[in-house]
């Protein structure tokens, strides 16, 4: 069977999408973050077809993306009132919570967890497929294990094909965060941030007054460590190439990447610095001036970097909070946490 193309401007998308996700099928869909890749979140067998599809480890748990706050009471319990108040202000958008999970959702969707991962995405198709289906969709980003996200449709026929791997794909053109949502737990004392992204940490301090940062966002995680959020272990984003994140001045920076530089190396580097890389394989993922482009095109060029031919990709990375904080992480650990300081070595 071949993959079905919809296109989300067709206002018949969600009626074809939602009745391939109650046949227990596979739908990879458009988000304001990445694409993912959908399934009934209450069929077992439908959300099996996704680690099966995907390569996703079993123990590693789906999020589950609902149409409006108002659902949360169906498949959460003891909803603290902090989530309705990140509900309020955040969705639909790029903020999952995780929160206790009632019995009516399958443990191969939570990984057996007693919480439950909850997102209302802003794409419009993407709420309107789930309206029409009538179930939740659980959906990890639709790029095949332990590459880079999707954040194009063409990206998801990339890994997939046309052959039915997956039964079809909504096209909505590219995604406009570019990197995957917060993650924020709501179980514990405090509020904890499992992943950062297009909604920052100083938004979610201003409103909730306090925000613990979890280890996993901070450092490379050993593959027996137990993490809140289990995917967040995994080797993430990563092209085959080694990749090395260069601190410092966009001078020391560029001096060190040329003294380093050999045949089949590539840069990934701002816009501002492409004149500085003649002659090194530049490519630009957006420009540091306004750093929601870096986050918006950070995984189209992780992808366009994943050749067998590159080896080595010297990354240039912002530093600080806001969006900044949710690039250099996903940079961060495509780089296995290799980070050098140009200024160190003179
Ligand atoms: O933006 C996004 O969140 C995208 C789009 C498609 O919505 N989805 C996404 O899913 O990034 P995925 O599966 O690639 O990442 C979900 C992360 C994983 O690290 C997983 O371990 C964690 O969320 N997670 C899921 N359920 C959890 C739970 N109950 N407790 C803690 N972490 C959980
Ligand atoms: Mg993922």
């Amino acid at each position: 069977m071949k993959t079905l193309m919809l296109s989300a401007s067709d206002k018949n998308a969600p009626v074809e999408a939602a009745k391939i996700i109650q046949q227990g099928g596979l739908v990879a869909i458009p988000t304001e973050t990445v694409y993912g890749l959908g399934a009934n979140a209450m069929d077992e067998e439908a959300v099996a077809k996704i680690f099966l599809a995907k390569g996703r480890p079993q123990d590693n748990p789906l999020i589950i993306h609902i149409s409006c706050a108002e659902e949360l009471n169906l498949y959460c319990h003891d909803i603290p009132q902090s989530a309705w108040l990140l509900a309020e202000h955040f969705w639909p958008g790029p903020l999952t919570m995780v929160l206790p999970v009632r019995d009516c959702v399958p443990k191969r969707t939570t990984a057996g967890l007693d919480t439950v991962a909850v997102r209302c995405p802003k794409t419009e198709v993407t709420r309107a497929l789930i309206r029409e289906a009538g179930v939740p969709i659980a959906a990890p980003s639709a790029n095949l294990s332990g590459k880079p996200s999707t954040t194009t449709a063409a990206h998801v026929l990339h890994d997939y094909g046309t052959d039915g791997k997956i039964d079809a794909i909504i096209d909505g053109g590219p995604c406009e965060v570019g990197v995957e949502s917060t993650i924020v737990d709501l179980t514990g004392e405090k509020p904890r941030l499992l992943r950062p992204g297009g909604i920052t940490p100083e938004e979610l301090t201003a409103l909730l007054g306090e925000l613990e940062i979890d280890r996993a966002v901070l450092g490379q995680i050993s593959n027996d460590t137990v993490v809140r959020a289990p995917g967040m272990k995994y080797k993430h984003y990563a092209p085959s190439a080694e990749v090395y994140i260069i601190n410092g001045t966009t001078e020391a920076a560029a001096a060190y990447i040329h003294r380093h530089f050999s045949d089949g190396d590539a840069v990934l580097c701002y816009e501002e610095e492409l004149p500085l890389y003649e002659g090194c394989n530049p490519t630009a993922y957006g420009s540091i001036q306004n750093v929601k482009t870096l986050s918006a095109g950070l995984f189209a060029a992780l992808r366009a970097l994943d050749r067998p031919e590159i080896k080595t990709i010297y990354a240039r990375c912002p530093e600080g909070g806001g969006v900044a904080y949710a690039v250099g992480n996903r940079l961060k650990k495509a780089a296995a946490f290799r980070i050098v300081n140009a200024e160190d070595e003179t």
